[in-house]
């Protein structure tokens, strides 16, 4: 590129480097400088983000906002096919053609001091205990109790255009799609209506049936997911409107988005979601409230009565936190384990997913989630004396179920653990190690059985050694695909 660049250079850096972005295939985040033109700097983005920070007499150009923010809060985001040049003179924008193009400062409110690792030992670990505020954060303003509603202006469609649609196609990646999984039982369950789930990598590929009558919300932490930008633009291309929930205000997929829900976790940095993925569950919940609500699926009064418990989520977060010890003692049994598996079932088995792929993401150990029901069909061939088997037991529907995968996991010489509601239960007396979390509505149990597993996760991978913050081979957000 660096060559491609000089080639054109008679023309003047800023003109070259437009000439050579031109030519450029795939994606790419320049910033570029030439002895020829010591005081210019250009940068141009096609794909991966791209910012500038606009300090006291100086100009910074950073990849994401968290770089920039101990020197300054306005920050400009260039989007995809933008080139932005920053000279004494200021900073001005234009196309990949030339033409000029409006800068849109924002204005950024989390601070640095949010970025730093406040006396914890990892940002994993802050990031965990910070959910009870993040969480508070998501819903405050967007829920009342009196009379009894929730409120989305932001997602910008109005009731009666919520009330057309005919499904939801939720798409996502990773911890993101783990919280997509939990939002499908939430839609059909609180607003009655179809909801499919798509990783994003395989919907854009898989030429999906859509229409204006699907509403297909994407969701992702970072908003930069190169497949989930894509699965989003193959949606719109098929007439669906298409609302996000994202963690980062002015990222690609929010400026993409018909209405955007933000989570309001603030800065997540350890690499391992933790806080963005109890917030996502948060919106979602907001969001099938809302949609329940408008379709005329749910009462006011059951609006309220789950409002009023979810308002009471972040105090029973804090009481599990406070009995962090516990799980660290869990970890410590099972820390040396090669392989790992978690059960749950119904809305919780996509949390035993998110346990496994926590785990396996900052330990290394081999960790498989799975349904309960499943278990029978194969992953039990794998379970021995040598197998922690993690199993999510609440009062729900399918509790009897998941006992009786405690049984058959205790028949073959697991180490049985269990997370539950009931560490009283005469069925518990089957696991070697229980964990307690409160009472919630069923509908809840995926933002309070979360906490236990990243628990779980961060001390056995800090018993091992590793790097948890920056987990080998993975990045905060993944631009390409
Ligand atoms: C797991 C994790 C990843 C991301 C995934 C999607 O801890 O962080 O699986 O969830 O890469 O990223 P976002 O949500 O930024 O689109």
């Amino acid at each position: 590129m660096a060559h491609l660049v000089e080639e054109y250079l008679d023309a003047g850096l800023e003109e070259a480097v437009r000439r050579a972005v031109r030519k450029l295939k795939g994606v790419f985040a320049l910033v570029v400088i030439s002895s020829s033109a010591p005081e210019l700097i250009v940068s141009a983005r096609n794909g991966p983000p791209l910012v500038i920070g606009m300090g006291e007499g100086e100009y910074l150009v950073a990849s994401d906002v968290p770089a920039v923010l101990g020197l300054t809060r306005k920050v400009l985001h260039l989007d995809d096919g933008q080139l932005a040049v920053i000279s004494p003179q200021g900073a001005r924008m234009t196309d990949f053609a030339g033409k000029r193009q409006p800068l849109r400062v924002k204005k950024i409110t989390w601070d640095a001091t949010m970025a730093e690792k406040d006396g914890f030992k990892h940002f994993m670990l802050k990031e965990i205990y910070e959910q009870p505020r993040a969480v508070t954060d998501t819903f405050r303003g967007r829920l009342s109790l009196e009379p009894g509603g929730v409120f989305l202006d932001e997602l910008g469609l109005k009731p009666e255009r919520l009330r057309r649609f005919k499904k939801v196609h939720l798409v996502a990646c990773g911890t993101s799609w783990h919280a997509a999984l939990v939002g499908k039982f939430l839609i059909e369950g609180l607003a009655g209506m179809p909801a499919e789930v798509d990783w994003a990598s395989e919907y854009r590929y898989r030429d999906p049936i859509t229409s204006r009558d699907v509403l297909t919300v994407a969701i992702s932490q970072s908003g930069e997911t190169a497949d989930t930008l894509a699965a989003m633009r193959e949606a719109k291309s098929k007439s669906s409107p298409v609302v996000s929930i994202c963690n980062v205000v002015g990222s690609m997929m929010t400026r993409g988005s018909k209405g955007v829900v933000y989570t309001h976790a603030g800065p997540e940095i350890g690499v391992a979601s933790t806080k963005a993925f109890t917030t996502q569950l948060t919106a979602l919940i907001l969001l099938a409230l809302h949609l329940g609500q408008v379709r005329r699926h749910l009462t006011r009064k059951q609006v309220r009565e789950l409002g009023a418990e979810l308002m009471r989520i972040p105090g029973k977060m804090e009481s599990i936190l406070r009995r962090d010890a516990d799980i660290a003692a869990i970890a410590r049994r099972t820390a040396r384990a090669s392989n790992y598996l978690f059960l749950g079932r119904g809305i919780n088995y996509p949390i035993a997913l998110e346990g496994a792929l926590k785990l396996k993401e900052i330990s290394y150990i081999h960790a498989e989630g799975y349904s309960g029901g499943e278990m029978k069909h194969g992953p039990i061939a794998l379970i021995d004396s040598k197998m922690p088997v993690l199993t999510l037991v609440v009062h729900d529907k399918v509790r009897q179920k998941m006992t009786s995968n405690m049984e058959e996991a205790q028949a073959r010489g697991a180490t049985l653990i269990a997370i539950t509601d009931d560490g009283r239960h005469p069925s518990m007396h089957k696991a070697e190690e229980v964990f307690t979390v409160p009472r919630t509505s069923p509908w809840l149990y995926p933002l309070l059985l979360s906490l236990p597993l990243q628990l779980l996760a961060y001390h056995v991978a800090d018993i091992r050694g590793c790097d948890i913050d920056q987990p080998r081979n993975l990045a905060k957000s993944v631009t390409v695909e």
